[in-house]
């Protein structure tokens, strides 16, 4: 059946001998370009909810859970970057694996994980640099800071931060990949600094009593027609899921091995470390915090209604130290701009593989000779996005970029496994230790993850994935360049 067709390893071979990309990354920027998508404002503001509404003082453990569900997943993304470091990352390993359907429906997938993602992290990077402003005391007018449908006032209302941020980034983007690691390697190494700060200074206002009981007791917590099923171990699976989009971003090294320079070697390795460094700084910070802060006081309706929001700069707030919020704030500012950049670069590459393939316009593959970049690719997207985030309530569908990523993150598990029984004779510079076993895990986590999010983001994110459906069968299946060999044969 064509649409179950698979493209031979040899024709990814093929097109990567044709590849106009530069390959300028080593394995420190590759690891850079990881670290750079995962830390973002997820570990400054979930922190809070996923201690009130789920896990208590084992947030750590929720972090812990949420680490081990990605190990899984980037074990098996390692396996495959060392077979086929192309561009496309996990629609690409499906389309060499499990097949064309499949491969289009996680390709469509990925639009939520790194375009949506964009699109959420330029709105809540205007959030933070509105912030820093008003430290400076500048207050943008609503109107320039607001989407329309969130505007209270009348007339005309955009967010013009957000609109910009992106441009910005775009720019960067267009002019080459090796400046705009550059600039990664420098965010990177700040927001590092910040993370690794913010959990030395937090331990001198420690209170241990604040960690007993580690795991309270189960209980309900009903809340405006919402019941959350709080604390104990479902409260710590369920946190698990809350806090995941903290650690969205690892596989997007993938997405750059058409331009690593040893891209078999270096983008495994890259992959792994990256996340082992943020699993490590993350699980620090969630203990430093619930150790700062009793996870009681995180409750919006309670004494402090605000901490909720941004619960790190609270924490230290309330131990008197306003300057940490000041630092949290530059941080963040700063670090999403990575975090930014990363995703549009990721989303880029895959509609490059994609449009290679056929599937989606050919104008995505169109590479500038003089920069070695997908200009005309960059600039479309960079419009798209900077306008959803200016114009709509973006923000509030969040959650749909968890779901994409716990998505392809299952799909990956399957397709290395199938990989392995159907070609085990391929040469993999990386292998996943213990498949299938590590294979079916990473499929139940991941999967019990997805479960676990909000239903809202559950029924939107399948009614995407149905809308991608329809644009196989209407657009992309007949101009597949698949359909087109086996028409000529
Ligand atoms: N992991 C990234 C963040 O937390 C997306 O902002």
């Amino acid at each position: 059946m064509s649409i179950m067709r698979v493209k031979p390893i040899s024709a990814f071979e093929a097109d990567m001998k044709k590849s106009d990309l530069k390959r300028v990354l080593g394995k420190w920027s590759l690891t850079a370009i990881g670290v750079g998508a995962i830390i973002g404002g997820g570990i400054f503001v979930l922190t809070g909810t996923g201690a009130y509404y789920h896990a208590g003082p084992a947030l750590a453990l929720s972090f812990i859970i949420a680490g081990i569900a990605c190990v899984f997943a980037a074990l098996c993304y390692s396996e495959f970057a060392s077979i086929l470091p192309v561009e496309g990352s996990a629609y690409a390993y499906a389309y060499g694996t499990i097949g064309e359907i499949f491969a289009w429906i996680i390709g469509w997938g990925l639009i939520l994980e790194y375009a949506m993602g964009s699109m959420t992290v330029a709105v809540s990077w205007s959030g933070y640099f509105n912030k820093l402003l008003k430290m400076f005391h500048i207050h943008l007018p609503e109107y320039l800071t607001t989407d329309p449908a969130s505007y209270t006032g009348e007339g005309f209302s955009m967010n013009l931060p957000a609109f910009c941020i992106v441009l910005l980034v775009i720019s960067l983007l267009i002019k080459g990949t090796k400046s705009a690691a550059k600039a990664n390697n420098m965010i990177v190494i700040l927001k590092v600094s910040a993370v690794i700060f913010v959990i030395i200074a937090g331990l001198f206002f420690i209170n241990t009593a604040n960690w007993h009981p580690f795991i309270p007791e189960a209980t309900q917590i009903v809340e405006k027609e919402t019941t959350h099923n709080a604390y104990g171990i479902a409260g710590i699976v369920s946190g698990a899921a809350a806090i995941f989009f903290a650690y969205v971003g690892f596989d997007a090294v993938s997405t750059q091995a058409g331009e690593a320079i040893n891209p078999k070697k270096d983008v495994p390795f890259a992959i792994i470390a990256s996340l082992l460094i943020c699993t490590v700084l993350y699980i620090l910070v969630s203990l430093v915090l619930t150790g700062m802060m009793n996870y009681k006081d995180f409750n919006p309706l309670g004494k402090y209604p605000e901490a909720i929001k941004a619960p790190v700069a609270y924490a230290f707030d309330i131990a008197g130290q306003n300057w940490a919020g000041f630092i949290i704030t530059i941080a963040a500012t700063i670090g999403l701009v990575s975090v930014l950049m990363v995703m549009i670069m990721g989303q880029s590459r895959i509609f490059l593989g994609m449009s290679k393939d056929g599937l989606i316009p050919a104008v995505f593959s169109k590479v500038n000779p003089i920069s070695g970049t997908p200009k005309t690719n960059l600039m479309i997207l960079g419009f798209i996005i900077a306008v959803v985030a200016a114009f709509t309530p973006i923000n509030k569908l969040a959650d749909m970029t968890s779901f994409g990523t716990l998505f392809a993150f299952t799909m990956v598990c399957i397709a290395v496994w199938i990989l392995r029984v159907k070609q085990p004779q391929l040469t993999r510079t990386f292998k996943v230790p213990a498949l299938p076993i590590i294979a079916v895990c990473g499929i139940s986590i991941n999967t019990y993850l997805m479960i676990n999010l909000s239903k809202d983001a559950q029924l939107l994110s399948l009614g995407w994935l149905l809308i991608g459906v329809i644009v196989y069968f209407g657009y992309s299946k007949k101009r597949s360049r698949l359909n087109k060999t086996e028409t000529e044969e």
